[in-house]
């Protein structure tokens, strides 16, 4: 059987893929071990999806990588869950680095703990001349925080007397998103089954093709993202045209 990798036409892939993870603590739970075991196995298909999208010439990968609704869950998991994203990020830098990979970050990162947000910046400076693909992580990221912060400095600047109201528009509002220099995505794939958007990228997803697939996320791997692009490549997008 032809894998999905030679079917994918290079010439027409999506700029911009969107990564709804889910699906780490279910894989876990199911092998019979606690859900950060999933978590931790999570990190070999970001891995493995970054490797992919920047060897095929993908041009932004964002990855939902925690919400701000996740500060809710238990705090163990929480602080589990930090300690890995920071620690992953700190030990691949590196090899994004010589890969020639943008790190980026998108969220209200103020929320981060301790130094873990000096950290990340850290690391956001460190590859952030680099010219292939650009990482974005969506960490203490929810859309309508993003959309409430949009408005409050779009208000501010307009009693500021900057522009008035009429001059709002949609490239304006656009500007005021964390993704302000990002496209939004052409692609947006979610894993474990689960068909909803979960307050990511509301504003961004207007004209995006989705996809879901019933594999955890742990288990994601190169040939579920190639399948996921040919996938893509088959749909006419119309853009409401
Ligand atoms: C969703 O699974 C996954 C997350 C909330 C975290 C994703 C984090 C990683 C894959 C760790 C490494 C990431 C980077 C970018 C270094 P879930 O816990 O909601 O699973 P469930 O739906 O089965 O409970």
């Amino acid at each position: 059987m032809s894998s999905f990798k030679e079917k994918i036409d290079k010439t027409n892939l999506p700029k911009h893929i969107a990564v709804i993870m889910d699906g780490n603590g279910r894989w876990a739970q199911e092998r019979g071990f606690d859900r950060i075991f999933g978590h931790q196995n999570g990190v070999t298909s970001v891995r493995e999806t970054t490797e992919t999208a920047a060897e095929i010439g993908i041009q932004y990968l964002t990855l939902y990588a925690f919400s701000t609704e996740n500060w809710s869950r238990p705090q163990e998991e929480v602080d589990a869950l930090m300690e890995l994203l920071i620690d992953t990020i700190e030990k691949e830098t590196p090899t994004l680095d010589k890969n020639n990979v943008r790190l980026m970050a998108i969220g209200d990162l103020s929320r981060l703990p301790g130094n873990a947000s000096e950290k990340l910046q850290r690391c956001i400076a460190k590859t952030s001349q680099n010219t292939g693909l650009s990482l974005v992580l969506a960490l203490s990221y929810s859309s309508r925080w993003e959309i409430t912060n949009a408005l409050k400095m779009i208000c501010t600047e307009v009693m500021a007397g900057n522009y008035s109201t009429d001059e709002i528009n949609e490239e304006l509002i656009s500007n005021h998103m964390t993704t302000k220099s990002i496209p939004d995505p052409d692609l947006l794939i979610r894993t474990s089954g689960e068909e909803r958007i979960s307050n990511f990228l509301l504003w961004q997803l207007a004209y995006t093709e989705l996809y879901f697939t019933k594999i955890h996320w742990p288990a994601f791997r190169k040939e579920n993202l190639y399948e996921a692009i040919y996938e893509f490549q088959q749909r006419e997008r119309r853009f409401g045209k």
